[in-house]
């Protein structure tokens, strides 16, 4: 029988640490994915053999290549990507910077998962995490909001697109959830309106 993989973005904290608990309690094989070498190293203790940490940046597309290209030599290919890693600021003045750069995390560092697994298998499963943000917008986060409407998009094409295949694309979009990125100051008035 197939060994169940799940590759998880932002498996370092909040919702991705959560699930990658969850599946491996299920028996599956996680591949966590984040910056915070320590936190992931961290994890694993809790963890055991079954979470692989990789250090990579999904902001930076030549990262997602590399852990692609160790994964496949090792023979590790998830049939789950929980696209999960995501960052936002809230405004000031506003400026198209913090669109750019939260575009690479929240919308290219998903996408690019997709360019590197998709010709893989044809029976992946990707799942985005958008945002409730995405249909309800708030203030103050014209990037995040927009970086996660156009992920939802992205996701909706290609869920048509792929309907008669076994390849199926998914997407959540989570209202509040009470991680470090709700709980900074600064974000959570993103929840307010
Ligand atoms: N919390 C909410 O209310 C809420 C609501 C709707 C949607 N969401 C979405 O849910 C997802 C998870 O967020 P969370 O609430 O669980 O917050 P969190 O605890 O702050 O988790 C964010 C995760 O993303 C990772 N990450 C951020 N930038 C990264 C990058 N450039 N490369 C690799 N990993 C990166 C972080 O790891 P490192 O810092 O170690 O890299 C961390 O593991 C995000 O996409 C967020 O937008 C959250």
């Amino acid at each position: 029988m197939d060994r169940k993989i799940c590759l998880i973005t932002g498996a370092s904290s909040g919702i991705g640490e959560s699930l990658a608990q969850l599946l491996i309690k299920d028996g599956w094989f996680v591949v966590g994915i984040a910056r915070r070498t320590e936190k992931l190293e961290k994890i694993k203790e809790e963890l055991g053999s079954n979470f692989l940490p990789i250090t990579c940046d999904v902001g930076k597309s030549e990262n997602i290549r590399n852990s692609s290209d160790f994964l496949k030599k090792q023979n590790i290919i998830p049939k789950l990507f929980f696209l999960n890693a995501g960052c936002g600021e809230i405004e000031g003045e506003f400026h198209t910077d913090i669109h750019r750069k939260t575009f690479e995390t929240n919308y290219f560092g998903i996408i690019n998962w997709i360019e590197e697994w998709l010709s893989h298998s044809n029976s992946t499963t990707f799942v985005a995490i958008s945002s409730l943000v995405a249909v309800h917008a708030t203030p103050h986060a014209s990037g995040y909001c927009a970086s996660k409407a156009a992920l939802r998009s992205c996701f909706e094409s290609l869920k048509i697109q792929y309907a008669n295949s076994a390849t199926k694309f998914i997407t959540v979009m989570p209202g509040p959830v009470k991680t470090d990125m709700l709980k900074s100051k600064n974000l959570f008035k993103i929840s307010e309106r």
